[in-house]
């Protein structure tokens, strides 16, 4: 059986004092979660101070990126060496934001993705299409391509580590979410397109979660859908009792 994961994607919030109060916040009321696994992905500033704070609980910790090369001149950047040495676990890796306004693109996440399952990290590689695509039914072409580039040169084994985030970029921070149905409708064709490049044993073992303004009321829809197998929760993940509902969903 697979479990589902909720991840927190803070994004750039959260001071080192917010992280402190935030985490004490959310730790006692995720405690008793067994059936799903709790991650919070957070600002590199805030990693020494997060790890800290969740050592022997139930929450996992992940980074926002990671950058491909082991080391060297990119100002500005931080490699999976540094992130693995704070004891991070998993890493957000393509987000749409990423994407849109640093350049990103589906070679660069593909070689972020190799280079953090080179280092032992666990990426949560984000895909999803615009509004755009969305309504001129091109979505399903775009996602199958998006999909098949960050998987490149990824083992079937090394798939065990991956998690997939479905974030349409129409429904992040928009307060817009998927239907529950269009989702898991959208979802399938992922799985489905995994499948291909793999088998379909190997798709229906890889985790692949919701995200787009998942949030305390629609999280228990959502993740009841058969294909979704967790969220990525950028707003919500910033109020500890919402986040925690979430989880709990
Ligand atoms: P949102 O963000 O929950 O605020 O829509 C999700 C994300 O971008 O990961």
């Amino acid at each position: 059986m697979k479990k589902p994961i909720i991840a927190g994607n803070w994004k750039m919030n959260n001071t080192i004092a917010q992280t402190k109060a935030l985490l004490t916040e959310l730790i006692p009321l995720v405690k008793d979660e067994k059936k799903t696994e709790v991650v919070v992905c957070v600002p590199y500033t805030n990693i020494a101070t997060a790890a800290e704070l969740i050592k022997g609980t139930n929450i996992h910790l992940g980074a926002e990126n990671v950058h491909w090369a082991e080391k060297g001149a990119f100002t500005g950047e931080i490699s999976a060496d540094m992130l693995v040495e704070l004891g991070v676990e998993y890493v957000i890796i393509g987000h749409s934001e990423r994407r849109q306004y640093f350049g990103e693109t589906d070679e660069t996440v593909n070689m972020r993705v190799k280079t953090a399952i080179a280092k032992g990290l666990k990426p949560i590689i984000c895909v999803g299409e615009s509004l755009e695509l969305r309504e001129k039914n091109r979505y399903k072409t775009f996602l199958k391509k998006q999909t098949v580039a960050a998987l490149k040169d990824v083992t079937a084994e090394e798939l065990d580590n991956v998690v997939i985030a479905y974030e349409p970029i129409w429904a992040i921070g928009t307060g817009k979410t998927a239907t529950a149905e269009d989702a898991n409708e959208t979802i399938k064709i992922i799985r489905n397109t995994v499948a291909k490049l793999y088998d379909r044993k190997v798709a229906n073992k890889l985790r692949i979660q919701y995200g787009g303004s998942m949030n305390a009321k629609n999280a228990h829809e959502l993740m009841e859908q058969k294909q979704i197998d967790g969220g990525l929760i950028g707003g919500a993940s910033l109020k500890a009792v919402d986040f925690s509902i979430v989880v709990k969903h």
